[in-house]
């Protein structure tokens, strides 16, 4: 993990495009995150919502079905 942060203008969204079109050359999978002011309260807020979508949870699935998908292997 890699934490970059500075002043204003200093080329840190600069940085991260070049690296994410390394990625993307070199074939490997890209997950972007966001954090939200509207969910300070969730620390993991960002990954939660991606295994949500990732998994396609349903509002009406049980833990039960939730945790099934969680265990089902990898598809990719
Ligand atoms: N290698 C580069 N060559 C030319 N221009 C660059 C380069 N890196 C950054 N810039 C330019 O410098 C400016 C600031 O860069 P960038 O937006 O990446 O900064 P930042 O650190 O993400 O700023 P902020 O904190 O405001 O988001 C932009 O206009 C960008 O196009
Ligand atoms: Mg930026």
């Amino acid at each position: 993990m890699v934490l970059i942060s500075g002043r204003s203008g200093i080329s840190k969204s600069a940085l991260v495009k070049t690296l994410r079109a390394y990625v993307r050359r070199e074939g490997l999978t890209r997950v972007a995150l966001r954090g939200s002011p509207y969910h300070t309260n969730s620390a993991l807020y960002p990954v939660i919502a991606h295994v949500q979508q990732a998994l396609r949870f349903a509002r009406h699935e049980h833990g039960r079905e939730k945790l099934a998908k969680l265990e089902q292997p990898c598809s990719h």
